[in-house]
């Protein structure tokens, strides 16, 4: 059983065309996703759907098997997802480690070490770190909230390449190593191939391209 399943999962904003058309998959735990497809082929609807944050119009997503729906999409939200966005979506008036206390009670300057922060970057105001080492204050602050699942909508549409690979590596190792269940969206065919499993969004549909995994 994976850890997430979507079942015949539809989607429409206007009831008349399906962004999402009858999706059937399964994620695991410990494994990076990739989902590749045009703009506007509805990723960042499915990756909001999978967080919790919309009700599917058909379908289902289950956790763990059992629906989100029935459990609660708060709880779901509070519980088992983090994100990470494109725009970092830090609180900017915050240094790296209060954003990182905003999920754990744990001590925070580790999990930033652990992204290669330093201890003075970690006690600056976040405006005052570059695009790359703000990205890696938002993946602390995912990995240090105990949430099982990181849906991250195109983290490094912003960076350069180098710095792209980096923080694709650092995902890649989040699922690997911490046993997350990684999903990226990306334009970059390039940084899929880190992922176990390449997903192509496609009318609707969610077809595999590769699964290193098998
Ligand atoms: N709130 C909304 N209301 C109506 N249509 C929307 C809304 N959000 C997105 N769409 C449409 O749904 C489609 C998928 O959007 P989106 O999921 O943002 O695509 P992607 O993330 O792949 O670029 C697009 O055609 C977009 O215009
Ligand atoms: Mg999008």
């Amino acid at each position: 059983m994976g850890i997430l399943e979507l079942q015949e999962l539809s989607y429409s904003y206007d009831k008349k065309t399906n962004v999402l058309n009858g999706i059937n998959v399964e994620m695991e735990a410990g494994k990076m996703y990739a989902i590749l497809g045009p703009s506007g082929c509805g990723k960042t609807t499915l990756l909001s759907l999978l967080g919790g944050l919309d009700s599917p119009t058909n379908g289902r997503i289950l956790f763990n098997g059992i629906n989100i729906e029935k459990a609660g999409l708060e709880m779901h939200r509070k519980k088992h997802i983090s994100f990470v966005f494109q725009s970092y979506n830090l609180i900017d008036y915050m240094t790296p480690q209060e954003n990182v206390m905003l999920t754990t009670k744990s001590p925070a300057l580790p999990f930033l070490e652990q992204l290669g922060l330093t201890k003075e970057e970690s006690k600056r105001n976040v405006l005052k770190l570059s695009g790359g080492q703000q990205q890696r204050v938002a993946i602390a602050r995912a990995l240090a909230s105990e949430a099982p699942v990181i849906l991250a909508d195109e983290p490094t549409g912003n960076l350069d390449e180098d710095t792209a690979q980096d923080i694709t590596r650092i995902l890649k190792a989040s699922a690997h190593e911490k046993g997350k269940c990684v999903i990226i969206v990306t334009h970059s065919g390039e940084l899929a191939k880190q992922a176990d499993v390449i997903f192509r969004l496609k009318k609707g549909h969610l077809q595999v391209v590769t699964d290193q995994a098998r």
